[in-house]
């Protein structure tokens, strides 16, 4: 087959977006005639071929404007019926037409409500004769993890003239006040964001300006529109949870306790019977990332969610013990 690149890429003006970052994206259909060459769009972005970050999905390519995302999977171009009679649900080499665009339908929603950097591009991109699935966004200084990890709190108010905050603490205090709106927003359209950590938070920041914080990687196996975000109860304990996870995140792997005073203003025991029920009964994806990342710190040697059995009322109640646990370091 022989693919040529798409018309939405070459009329992407990209001094344009430049200047005018406010335009909107082009959501490129999943169709199977266009694929964009690599050479192609990397030479229009001005992009360097070695990649920044590898995460676990994805490959980001980055320069002072812009972002490569490239999903890791391939991205066949079979139509959804012959996908499902030719490739197995769990080759994990491919991901499918529905995800991605699950994926994407959440990644517009985020940007339409601004709570992602800006999306100017989605389409399909020809790497090593794989097809995979790419979107173009803006590009933000840094991530949360490591403008914490390097100390780049230190170089925002270096030049205390020409510097918008006076002290360590004003910078941390507005980071969890603009968390804490990033929740409020995705709360707000009955949203759970369940992996909320420093690695999904990008920062931009310059000399004399507030930070601007932003969050990013919407795949929908983590971000999910919730039946039971309709009950305000459950808003609250969802709210309550995203806040306790990046928390959690920053005191363990970060040893930064900015958040800790925040959560605590958050918590409240009443909370607790709601929380139990979301976890246990629900078995929503907190438990996955709660048991993932955080119970081996309090000796609990569960590997995944599915170790965990919540009918046994031993291990429902050490799970009980040691999240109230998890909560208590986190508030103090
Ligand atoms: N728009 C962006 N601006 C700056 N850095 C980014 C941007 N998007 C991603 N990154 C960097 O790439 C890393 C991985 O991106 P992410 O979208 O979370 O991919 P994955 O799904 O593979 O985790 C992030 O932790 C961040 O450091
Ligand atoms: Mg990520």
């Amino acid at each position: 087959m022989v693919f040529e690149s798409t018309n939405e890429l070459w009329n992407i003006n990209v001094e344009q977006l430049r200047n005018n970052p406010n335009m909107k994206p082009r959501k490129n259909p999943m169709h199977n005639r266009f694929v964009d060459t690599s050479v192609d769009v990397f030479k229009k972005f001005n992009m360097p071929l070695e990649y920044t970050d590898r995460g676990a999905h994805n490959y980001i390519f980055r320069n002072d404007d812009f972002v490569i995302r490239v999903s890791r999977k391939k991205f066949s171009l079979l139509s959804n019926d012959e996908f499902d009679g030719n490739i197995d649900d769990i080759d994990d080499d491919y991901i499918s037409f529905h995800i991605k665009s699950q994926d994407e339908v959440m990644l517009s929603k985020a940007c339409k409500m601004g709570i992602s950097p800006r999306v100017y591009y989605y389409g399909n991109i020809l790497i090593d004769d794989n097809i995979h699935r790419f979107c173009i966004f803006e590009s933000y200084r840094t991530s949360l993890f490591k403008f914490i990890k390097r100390n780049k709190m230190l170089t925002v108010i270096d030049d205390i003239e020409t510097t918008h905050y006076n002290n360590l603490q004003e910078i941390i205090d507005d980071i969890v006040d603009q968390m804490e709106d990033l929740i409020n927003n995705i709360v707000s359209q009955n949203i759970v964001y369940y992996d909320l950590k420093p690695e999904n938070v990008v920062i931009n920041y310059d000399t004399n300006k507030s930070l601007d914080l932003k969050i990013i990687d919407w795949d929908s196996d983590f971000c999910i529109e919730e039946e039971f975000m309709k009950i305000e109860e459950y808003k609250e304990c969802a709210k309550f949870l995203m806040m306790l996870i990046i928390t959690a995140y920053m005191n363990i792997y970060l040893k930064n306790k900015g958040f800790n005073k925040r959560l605590g203003e958050l918590y409240n025991e009443k909370l607790l019977p709601n929380i139990y029920y979301l976890l246990f009964d629900v078995r929503t994806e907190f438990m996955t990332i709660i048991l993932q990342y955080f119970y081996n710190s309090f000796d609990m040697t569960l590997r995944s969610k599915d170790d965990f059995d919540e009918r046994n009322e031993f291990m429902k109640e050490k799970a009980k013990t040691n999240f109230v646990r998890l909560i208590e370091k986190c508030i103090s």
